[in-house]
C-alpha cells in the first residue's frame, strides 16, 4: 500500500470532483497503456513522504510542524488511556493553530492539554 501510495497514480474517474485548473496544475494525465489514469505532478510527490510508524511507539519519524493530521478509523482499536497517549503524541507533531482529524465515527472522549474541539471529530492544536 505504502508503494502504491508514493506512486500517486488514481483512477481518472476518483478525480472528476477536482477543478480542472488544479488538474492542470497539478496532475499528469495517463496516455496509452495508462490511459484513464492520473498521477500527481512531481510538485506535489516532493511534499509526501510515505512511511510506516507504529502510533503506539514512544516516538516516531515524523516533522513536527504539520498542517493537519488525519487520522481515521484507527483509535478504534485502543482502550482510553492508549488513545489519550496516542492522541497527545500525535499532537506533538501537528504545528500551531494545526488539525487533527478522526474518523466520523470516532471521537476522544476526553480531554487532550492543548488540543480543542472545533466541529466532531475536528480538533485543533
Ligand atoms: C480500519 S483501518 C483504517 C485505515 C484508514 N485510516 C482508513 O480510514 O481507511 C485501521 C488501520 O489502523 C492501523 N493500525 C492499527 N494499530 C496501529 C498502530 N499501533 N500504529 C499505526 N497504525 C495502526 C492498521 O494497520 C489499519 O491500517
Amino acid at each position: 500500500m505504502l508503494a502504491r501510495a508514493d506512486e500517486g497514480v488514481w483512477p481518472a474517474l476518483r478525480a472528476e470532483k477536482v477543478s480542472k485548473e488544479r488538474l492542470r496544475r497539478y496532475m499528469l494525465r495517463g496516455v496509452g497503456p495508462q490511459q484513464g489514469k492520473v498521477r500527481a505532478g512531481g510538485e506535489v510527490r516532493s511534499l509526501l513522504r510515505f512511511g510506516r510508524v507504529n502510533l503506539v511507539a514512544d516516538d516516531y519519524p515524523v516533522p513536527h510542524d504539520l498542517d493537519l493530521i488525519l487520522c481515521r478509523n484507527v483509535l478504534i482499536y485502543f482502550d482510553q488511556a492508549t488513545k489519550k497517549k496516542v492522541v497527545t503524541k500525535l499532537l506533538q507533531h501537528v504545528g500551531k493553530g494545526g488539525y487533527l482529524f478522526l474518523g466520523h465515527s470516532e471521537s476522544l472522549n476526553t480531554t487532550v492539554p492543548g488540543l480543542h474541539c472545533v466541529a466532531p471529530t475536528v480538533y485543533q492544536k
